[in-house]
């Protein structure tokens, strides 16, 4: 039998994630209740609030529990009152690693009903995804300081690219494009100049590539392919790239389809040893975190995503088709789609596409 309860924890965090989380959850259980299976949520208030009470981000057995569940919804993590190095590190980082979230998956899509600051551009124009290594690469807690305070003060960091790192997120990136029409892997390179990290990645992108004869692939220097990120959205499907690589392009591609405040994000564990975590890629925003007109889309989305990887594909198409509902309805529009909807708004919104859509 299907499984028909799911539980999952929720990490609503920092800043928007507490008024975004809340929505994605109402509208799950909304579509969940019409697609027959419920969700049982567990929430966590790990985040700098805690941290600045408690003095940790979360307790020490933290990643033992989110073990337990069948997935995790995570808002945002990130506040002024923490520096971001260590509330990071000391959260979503770790959670990355010891659940083997290797793969970041981005999709970037023009939806009907939002306007792209690129001209000319129409819903369905724009649709790829950004697959990023999530796990390792430029993210590294190798390196120092020495001398600190003096003249000779020197600060390195270390890179770390392993061939399993590469070769699995590669895998994946062409694993996910022999599911899509279009069959075209594009890498994220600089091997131009950093000299033994990106030649190394493109020697892997080869070889994967290789064990792929039916996928077209291709591949750009980081540089050029943000331009034709914004030139030429067009060109592309799959888009793999390292941790920091993949990190910029996934707010870059969102924003060339008309807002972050839609972009949604999955940290995958592919094996499926441990549960994946699912958040929404826009951050804590602390500029106008409080103010209830945080645009909870990418959070609802998001939340389609997460039902998909459990198993409930009718749960996604009903969330996602409500999304483009109310995404068309300027009654929900918020202010970074250029509308006047405050958070509640848009949720009124949401739930009445929902509810006719159903
Ligand atoms: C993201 C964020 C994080 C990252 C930060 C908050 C550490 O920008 O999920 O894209 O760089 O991975
Ligand atoms: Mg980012």
């Amino acid at each position: 039998m299907a499984q028909d309860n799911f539980r999952i924890a929720v990490i609503p965090g920092d800043g928007i994630g507490k008024e975004v989380i809340p929505v994605g959850m109402t509208l799950t259980d909304q579509a969940a209740a019409i697609c027959g299976f419920s969700v049982e949520w567990t929430e966590f208030d790990w985040s700098c609030d805690r941290y600045v009470e408690k003095g940790s981000m979360m307790p020490d057995d933290a990643i033992e529990q989110l073990k337990q569940f069948d997935a995790i919804f995570l808002g945002a993590i990130g506040w002024p009152t923490v520096p971001d190095h260590e509330s990071l590190w000391n959260s979503l980082i770790p959670m990355r690693r010891e659940l083997d979230l290797y793969a970041n998956i981005r999709p970037v899509r023009l939806l009907k009903g939002i306007e792209s600051p690129l001209r000319g551009r129409e819903a369905g124009d724009i649709d790829f995804v950004v697959v990023r290594e999530n796990v390792e690469g430029e993210y590294s807690s190798i390196g120092g300081r020495l001398y600190g305070g003096t003249e000779q003060e020197q600060v390195s960091q270390l890179s770390v690219f392993t061939q399993r790192g590469c070769d699995r997120i590669m895998r994946y990136a062409f694993e996910l494009a022999k599911q899509r029409p279009r069959k075209l892997v594009t890498s994220a390179t600089k091997s131009n100049g950093i000299m033994h990290t990106m030649p190394y990645w493109d020697e892997r992108f080869k070889a994967v590539a290789a064990q792929y004869p039916d996928i077209e692939t291709n591949q750009f220097h980081i540089d050029i392919l943000t331009a034709h990120f914004v030139q030429h959205p067009d060109w592309f499907d799959v888009v793999v790239g390292s941790n920091l690589f993949g990190d910029i392009l996934s707010d870059l591609g969102p924003a060339v389809t008309g807002s972050i405040g839609i972009a949604a994000g999955g940290n995958i564990n592919p094996e499926r040893v441990y549960p994946s975590l699912f958040e929404p890629v826009h951050g804590s925003a602390p500029d106008i975190a409080g103010k209830g007109i945080a645009n909870p889309i990418a959070t609802v989305w998001t939340a389609a995503m997460m039902m998909a990887h459990l198993g409930q594909k009718d749960c996604e198409a009903l969330l996602m088709s409500t999304i483009e509902a109310a995404l068309q309805d300027p009654a929900g529009r918020t202010a970074d789609l250029a509308g006047q909807a405050t958070t509640a708004d848009c949720q009124a919104v949401l739930s009445r596409h929902l509810a006719s859509n159903a």
